[in-house]
This record gives C-alpha cells, structure tokens and sequence, in this order.
C-alpha cells in the first residue's frame, strides 16, 4: 500500500473519524496540559498528521502560530470547518506529509506535535529525523502513540489481511521500550513519559538537545 492509498483510506473514513467522541477524555486533558508546558505565548508549533483539527485548535490560544498538516484532504476539509466555526486565527492547515515541510523556510519549531501517528508512518527513523531537524535546539517533541507490540501480537497475522481489504491503512507493530530507543537514537532526550494503561497510548516528551549531535537534513 503507498502514499496515496493510504491518503484515500483516511480520506474515506474522515467523517466518521469526526464523529467519533475521544474515548478517554482524561487522558486526552492529561496530555494537552502537559503538552501546554512546553508552550510559551511565542511558541510556533508543527503538528504533522493533524487529522482533523481539534488538538491544534485547542491549543491555538496558548501559542503564536500552529502550522497543522496532514495528507488527507478530507480530514482537512473538516479542519477548516471547525477553524471557522471556533473564529481561530493562529492555525494554518496545510495538506502535507512531514518529509513536504522545509525546515529552511517553514521552521525551525518550538514545538512539534505527532498524535496518534508514528504507528501510521512507513519509516519512523526518517519521521523522527526530520522532526528533530524541523526543531530549534532546545525545542520539544510531543507524541502520543499506540504501542501494538505491548500485548497485541494477534493482531500481527490479521494487519496484512485487513491491509489487502482496505480496512486498515499502513500500521507498525513496535513495542513503548522499541520507541523509546529510537527516539533516543534520533538524538532526542526523553524528559516526560506516561502511559495511563498497559495497552494504552504512550504519551512522550523529548527534548532536542541545544546543541545536537544528530545529522541536518537540508
Ligand atoms: C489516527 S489519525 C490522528 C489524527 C490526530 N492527530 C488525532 O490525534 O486525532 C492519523 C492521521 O494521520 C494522517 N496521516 C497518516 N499518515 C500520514 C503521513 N504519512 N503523512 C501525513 N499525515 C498522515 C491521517 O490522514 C490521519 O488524519
């Protein structure tokens, strides 16, 4: 399944993704205050697989600008709706895979944001990388992500299936320890971890160091 396959599956499944309610509402509120922390009013934030919105808008007014992209035009679409409806003016939304932002003319970024989506992406070490290029020394990773390797084994079988049917779009199966380890290996320092369950989402906070050893991508 390639870049535009997997875009058409979420395209396809955007309404319903707006529809459903976030499941645990405390943890979601855990994680946007904590994300706040890593906010100043100047803050210019990245979020890359933004889906449709409703974190960046939430945290609109605790920043300077959000640029929040993601490559499915459908859940933009849905996006721009809500920007308009909440009359926020400091969110850009633009359709982009985060290897499409520049860090010579869209960075460098306080802060970027990945919520629910470095289980989505083809190579983690390259989205890691980039993230990290895309940061100022000093600046902060945040993510939120689903570990299937932590007691979801059986689903490893079921993936390529579904995957052939269309029902589920690219997914990697990694353990939190794995993507602990290649955070750290993209040259970040992990500084908050939390995880309100075993089978729950891993929330991570790194820091990229202020002067880092990873290598600059152009
Ligand atoms: C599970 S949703 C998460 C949306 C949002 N971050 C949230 O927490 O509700 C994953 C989002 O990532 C987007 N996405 C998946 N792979 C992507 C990629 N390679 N580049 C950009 N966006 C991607 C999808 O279109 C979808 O909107």
């Amino acid at each position: 399944m390639g870049d535009s396959k997997d875009r058409r599956f979420w395209d396809k499944i955007s309404e319903k993704y707006a529809a459903d309610p976030i499941k645990d509402m405390e943890s979601y509120e855990h994680k946007l205050e904590m994300t706040r922390g890593c906010f100043t009013p100047e803050s210019t934030v990245l979020e890359f697989g933004c889906g449709t919105g409703g974190t960046a808008l939430l945290h609109a007014p605790f920043v300077k600008h959000i640029l929040a992209t993601d490559f499915s035009g459908e859940m933009l679409r849905i996006a721009e709706t809500r920007k308009a409806e909440a009359g926020v003016e400091n969110v850009t939304f633009r359709q982009a895979r985060l290897e499409d932002i520049d860090p010579a003319t869209d960075g460098p970024f306080d802060v970027v944001m990945g919520m629910s989506i470095l289980h989505l992406v083809r190579d983690r070490a390259e989205t890691l990388a980039r993230a990290r290029d895309l940061l100022k020394p000093g600046g902060r990773l945040v993510t939120s992500t689903v570990c299937l390797g932590d007691g979801f084994w059986f689903l490893i079988p079921i993936i390529p299936i579904a995957q052939a049917l269309g029902l589920f779009p690219v997914l990697r199966v990694f353990g939190a320890k794995r993507l602990k380890q290649d955070m750290q290996d993209a040259g970040f320092e992990i500084t908050y971890e939390w995880r309100p369950g075993p089978s729950k989402a891993l929330f991570l906070v790194a820091r990229k160091p202020a002067a880092s050893s990873g290598s600059q991508s152009a």
